[in-house]
């Protein structure tokens, strides 16, 4: 590997450089600890024991075989756990009765000296349940099905305008189909893990989260703790793609076991108890009506999405929101219907509503496109608005079409025969397609702290998370700009609750929150240098900023990042296996920060769209209410023998409304589109249209 040094020559700026990550050596060598890695004195293990039934109640509980367990310390149960105060977040109340939400709720807690003695304590309990009927199974037509007055996101449920049923009805070309996506998981590299022990009257927590500063908040709330005396550490996490986003049951459980036995605490929330523990992409139904007049142009739009929430919060996965964005269209109804159903609450998977959402729209705008005899890139670009569509904002940059347009040459489009089913190698058929992506810019106030030292060297603070997307070291080329130093004289420290507070990594929100606290701390530092003639003070030299009326104003733009797909697929006649010989994005998505780990993000994010295409999907089994796929032998994510040729580009692209930096999120966009290129490409190499996911060999032959 090249230094730092070497990728940035003297005076060259340190914002978009490809430096590697400050942490990358400590993690390959595994002296990066993570969660559960922090070798406290005493320390404990906790395994939780998950309901066995989809409703109901538990009748009793019998922990004496538990007990009996060589190494069990003990076992808190709805009689006896703590009682902290009334969380927030419903999903955080356990242990507090006897109540059955969903098959997979957590009814008790194991504590044992080791993992091994928590485990099998855990497996002798003996939990009887008193059993209700239950529902789990999202149908289209189903009664309890309702709009909600916002989705996630705070996205108006329903949107109308004009009157696209008649716009529909009286357009020349009509499409009108159904998708539908499985219940999709997160399943992070590191499960959920949280340990929790007492210093003197300090709460200490190591907690695998996308944000710190909110679990420091809610331990507080429930535990009645002033927020000074919690620390909250977050300093590596392998991984949370939303659903750490927000505090889940292992910190609660772990904060409680330390209460109640005094000793270091370690939850690790197992495998497979994830999908139902920590929130999951619901599955979503999907009604595309698009309408085009005989030139292409929309006439009419209707994106109604039906999807499920549990009974325990509502969670309504925003997939109608992408189309108020993407096309210009006088007529549009953008619709969500929930239904309260029997299962594990859903929540924050990367891009949640844009993944699916734009895997519909963009499947139907290329079945607009054959209907029409059209090419499906110049269908796009036909319908490209000056304005947002839904809000009349003017776009504060929109390049799709140059996106669109740059991905076509890399990838050879012209070249195309646009007739399905006519490529041909042996028993395999060969198809290309394309799918344009889009994610909102999202910014949320932050805090953060720059410091110049007497060595001449400097250390931004600031409670950012390194999800493993390079936070940490973006954030050190932010300021090393803003102060105009070289990149190895800065230094940055994230990850604890005991730095200036910031927001979660989240939304693709993180640089661009984050970054804009620590360009405003460094530019003052920068200012405050000036006036000592650029000479340190004895005691050094800090700044402190906070974006707190700024970063959260409204804008008068509408903000988006853009990005076009283009797949190539073979399809095996013989036994319906399809796999991507090609994948190719290119995005506009602000400025690009730090060119090696954003070229990492949308390679991932373009990965995990090609799994959600042709690998990934969850099956609520009807009897027993839970997930047939619980781990990774069970529900497939790509492996490296399935992803063969994945390139990420981005146009040069300076947005002068969303940040001091210019730049939009890149965490998300990567997965927006790409799987419905890939079914794109299905249907050109086959000439049939599948419209459910996964296309596993099952469905394809
Ligand atoms: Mo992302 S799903 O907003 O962590």
């Amino acid at each position: 590997m090249d230094s730092v040094a070497a990728q940035t020559p003297a005076g060259s700026p340190a914002v978009g450089a490809p430096a590697e990550r400050r942490e990358g050596r400590e993690k390959v060598t595994g002296r990066a600890r993570y969660a559960a890695e922090h070798p406290l004195p005493g320390r404990a293990y906790g395994w939780p024991v998950a309901a066995s039934v989809a409703r109901g109640r538990v009748r009793s509980l019998d922990t004496s075989g538990a007990l009996e367990q060589p190494g069990v310390l003990t076992v808190l149960t709805p009689a006896d756990a703590p009682r902290p105060a009334e969380p927030d977040d419903p999903t955080l109340r356990v242990l507090q009765d006897d109540r059955v939400p969903h098959h997979g709720w957590f009814v008790a807690l194991v504590v044992g000296e080791s993992l091994e003695a928590a485990r099998a304590g855990a497996a002798a309990v003996r939990v009887e349940y008193a059993a209700e009927e239950h529902d789990v199974l999202l149908t289209a037509d189903h009664p309890a099905a309702y709009t909600p007055e916002r989705a996630n996101g705070g996205n108006a449920g329903r949107r109308l305008r004009g009157d696209p049923e008649a716009a529909f009805a009286a357009a020349a070309t009509r499409v009108d189909v159904s998708y539908r996506v499985p219940p999709l998981h997160n399943h992070p590299m590191e499960p959920h893990t949280s340990t929790a022990h007492w210093d003197g009257d300090r709460l200490r927590v190591y907690a695998s989260t996308q944000g710190a500063t909110t679990v420091r908040a809610t331990l507080a709330a429930l535990f009645e703790l002033p927020e000074e005396r919690i620390t909250v550490t977050a300093e590596h996490v392998g991984g949370g793609f939303g659903s750490k986003g927000t505090p889940r049951p292992d910190v609660v459980l772990a904060t409680m076991a330390t209460l109640r036995t005094g000793r270091p605490v370690t939850v690790a929330i197992p495998r497979r108890m994830l999908p139902a523990a920590t929130g999951h992409r619901a599955p979503t139904l999907h009604r595309l009506r698009l309408g085009s007049g005989p030139d292409g142009r929309l006439a009419g739009l209707l994106h109604e999405v039906t999807t499920y929430t549990s009974r325990v919060k509502e969670f309504t996965e925003q997939a109608a929101v992408p189309a108020r964005v993407m096309y210009a269209v006088p007529h549009s109804l953008t619709e969500h219907r929930v239904v309260p159903l029997d299962v594990p609450t859903p929540s924050w998977m990367r891009a949640p509503g844009e993944a699916p959402g734009m895997y519909a729209l963009e499947s139907a705008m290329d079945e607009l496109a054959t209907a029409l005899n059209r090419d499906p890139v110049e269908l796009r670009i036909a319908n490209e608005p000056d304005a947002e569509p839904d809000s009349g904002k003017p776009f504060s940059s929109r390049h799709l079409v140059e996106c669109l347009r740059e991905g076509a040459r890399r990838f050879g489009w012209s070249a195309r025969d646009p007739r399905p089913g006519t490529r041909r190698e042996g028993a395999l058929l060969i198809g290309t397609g394309v799918a344009a992506a889009t994610y909102p810019v999202l910014v949320a106030p932050s805090a953060a702290s720059a410091e110049a030292l007497p060595d001449g060297t400097f250390v931004v603070r600031i409670n950012a998370t390194d999800i493993g997307t390079g936070a940490r070291t973006i954030l050190a080329q932010v300021a090393a700009d803003a102060l105009g130093v070289p990149l190895e004289r800065v230094r940055s420290e994230v990850g604890s609750t005991d730095l200036p507070p910031a927001p979660l990594a989240g939304g693709s929100s993180g640089s661009s929150s984050w970054g804009w606290a620590v360009h405003q701390a460094c530019a003052e530092l920068a200012a405050r240098l000036a006036e000592h003639s650029g000479r340190v003070p004895e005691g050094g030299l800090r700044t402190l900023a906070d974006t707190k009326g700024t970063a959260d104003a409204e804008s008068p733009y509408a903000r988006h990042a853009f990005g076009a797909h283009f797949a190539e697929v073979a399809v095996d006649t013989a036994t319906g296996e399809t796999r991507v010989r090609r994948l190719l994005g290119v995005f506009a998505a602000g400025r690009i920060l730090n060119a090696r780990t954003a070229r990492s993000q949308l390679v991932g994010g373009m990965t995990m769209g090609l799994g959600m295409a042709l690998t990934e999907g969850s099956t609520t089994d009807p009897v027993f209410g839970d997930f047939a796929e619980s781990d990774l032998a069970a529900y497939h994510v790509p492996s490296h023998a399935d992803v063969p040729d994945v390139e990420a580009h981005w146009l040069d692209e300076e947005d002068p409304h969303t940040n001091p930096m210019g730049s939009k999120g890149i965490g998300e966009i990567g997965i927006v589109g790409s799987a419905a290129a890939v079914g794109n490409a299905v249907h050109h190499a086959t000439g049939v249209r599948f419209r459910e996911l996964p296309l596993t060999p099952d469905r394809v032959l």
